[in-house]
């Protein structure tokens, strides 16, 4: 064969192959203050770490924090997208363990307000994103509104963050119980700010009993996070706690909850892929 020939066969062998997709991750909560975005970035970093391709980006409604919590200055922020002024790869950010991350600013109600045109750009940037990475990491705004259920729709995985207390539980109920009565969609639970281990296991227990119960659903629990003084002096230090104290309680907990996640993958629940999701939830708006 020809080089020119054997040049043709193998991009025509190419162009049918596989193209790996990231899998999309949402972490959300029922209430707000239970600490989403301290988990995003610190579990974000570690699955850096463990050298996959992470792109994490903060889609909290008019309270976007990552960037702060990240000690950066963020030169744009995803409402910079809307505008259609640049794309996706212009405004990544690259932090600590080479993870790569947009800043918030604007939020979810902006995406679902966008025309058609800015619409299908912003669907565009976000296709080339899911080929790029392995994992693309969302912080979303806490409570149940309609985006962000919307949303959770989309995505191949939800990690649910909720702490002990009673109406941090309801609320997170609340939010698993109008996302699964819509759609199947993957659970995970991290339960943060605990007392102990055992604390953990018994909210997780909990919650994972009343969704079997009420919703005849299984949620996969990912452990738990101690309230930990470390993670407040992060957040003062505006660094990521997994970096500022990486022996600490919290610390340590989160490399096992990130170990854990990596080794046991939850089967998909839907195969038609998050754009194909995302697409089919703006038309039907
Ligand atoms: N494991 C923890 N131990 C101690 N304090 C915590 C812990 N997790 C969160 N916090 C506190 O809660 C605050 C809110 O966390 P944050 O991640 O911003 O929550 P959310 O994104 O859910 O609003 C943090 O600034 C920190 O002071
Ligand atoms: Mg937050």
């Amino acid at each position: 064969m020809t080089d020119q020939a054997e040049q043709l066969r193998r991009k025509l062998q190419d162009s049918h192959a596989v193209i790996p997709q990231a899998k999309t991750l949402a972490i959300v909560s029922g209430k707000g203050g239970v600490g989403k975005s301290n988990i995003a970035i610190n579990f974000s970093l570690l699955l850096a770490k463990r050298s996959k391709k992470v792109l994490l980006i903060d889609l909290d409604i008019g309270m976007g924090n990552i960037d702060i919590l990240l000690g950066t200055n963020a030169k744009y922020s995803i409402s910079h997208l809307f505008e259609q002024k640049v794309t996706f790869f212009d405004m990544i950010e690259t932090g600590p363990n080479c993870l790569d991350f947009i800043a918030g600013g604007s939020g979810l109600n902006e995406i679902f307000q966008l025309n058609q045109q800015k619409l299908t750009f912003f669907i565009q940037q976000l296709e080339q994103a899911v080929k790029t990475y392995d994992y693309i990491i969302f912080d979303m705004g806490a409570g149940v509104t309609r985006d962000t259920i919307e949303f959770m729709k989309a995505v191949d995985e939800c990690i649910l963050v909720t702490t002990p207390e009673p109406t941090s539980i309801t609320d997170a109920y609340s939010m698993i119980k109008h996302v699964l009565m819509e759609r199947e969609t993957a659970f995970h639970v991290i339960v943060n700010r605990t007392r102990n281990a055992k604390q953990g296991i018994e909210v997780s227990n909990r919650l994972i009993g009343v969704v079997k119960r009420f919703l005849n659903q299984s949620i996969h629990p990912l452990g738990s996070v101690p309230d930990d003084e470390a993670v407040v002096n992060a957040v003062i230090a505006q660094e990521p706690f997994v970096l500022h104290q990486h022996n600490s309680r919290a610390a340590k907990a989160l490399e096992s909850i990130a170990k854990q996640y990596l080794n046991e993958p939850v089967e998909p629940t839907n195969r038609s892929g998050f754009i194909r999701r995302l697409k089919r939830i703006f038309t039907e708006r």
